[in-house]
């Protein structure tokens, strides 16, 4: 994995050693309106991230990709991440503290995450599930150029009810294809 840049923003291979900044970062309750619960010690996120150094599922075939989001203060303020399947397909997902949204910044993250994954995971297809209610993610994800997922393509990935599947295709222009 490849540190990037992007605007103001580094965004640098979650590591074991992020834990604690992180901890802290991630025990903002806003994050958790909608979905998931904040990390219980700093320790067991440091065991966590020291998991996820392997950048693989267990079973080897997912690759798990995740990255802290620095600031030029060098704070850390959030993280985003990708699962990447072996068929060109990748699942995305991002979470900030809340004392940094409303400024693009997550949208500058995700957005040179996206062209990361083009450009050396050969990405075609990205997807991402939400809370319906979840209005942040949803503006976010459709200013990304994803849209709704159809009816059928809902059932095929047996999202739940009250969630939203979004779907963005991979342009060949995007690829450097002619
Ligand atoms: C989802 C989440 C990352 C969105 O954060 P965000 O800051 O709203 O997202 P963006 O970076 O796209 O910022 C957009 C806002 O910044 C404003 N903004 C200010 N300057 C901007 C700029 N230069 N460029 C773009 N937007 C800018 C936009 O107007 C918009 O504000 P609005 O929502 O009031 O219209 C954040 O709400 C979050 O971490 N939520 C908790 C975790 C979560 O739900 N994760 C997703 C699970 S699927």
């Amino acid at each position: 994995m490849q540190t990037l840049a992007i605007g103001s923003l580094t965004l640098e291979p979650q590591i074991a050693a992020h834990a604690d900044e992180m901890f802290v970062v991630l025990s903002d309750p806003a994050i958790y309106e909608y979905e998931n619960e904040p990390p219980q010690s700093a320790a067991g996120l440091r065991e966590r991230f020291a998991e996820l150094e392997s950048r693989r599922s267990p079973n080897g075939s997912e690759q798990w990709l995740n990255w802290v989001i620095r600031l030029p203060n060098n704070k850390l303020i959030g993280y985003v991440q990708a699962t990447v399947y072996p068929i060109g397909r990748a699942a995305i997902a991002y979470e900030l503290n809340s004392a940094y949204w409303g400024r693009g910044l997550a949208r500058q993250a995700v957005q040179v995450m996206l062209g990361e994954l083009i450009a050396r995971y050969g990405v075609k297809q990205f997807s991402a599930v939400l809370k319906q209610q979840n209005q942040r993610s949803f503006k976010l994800l459709q200013r990304l150029g994803f849209a709704l997922a159809t009816p059928a393509e809902h059932l095929r990935a047996e999202v739940e009810r009250d969630e939203f599947l979004m779907l963005r295709q991979v342009e060949a222009s995007e690829r450097g294809a002619p």
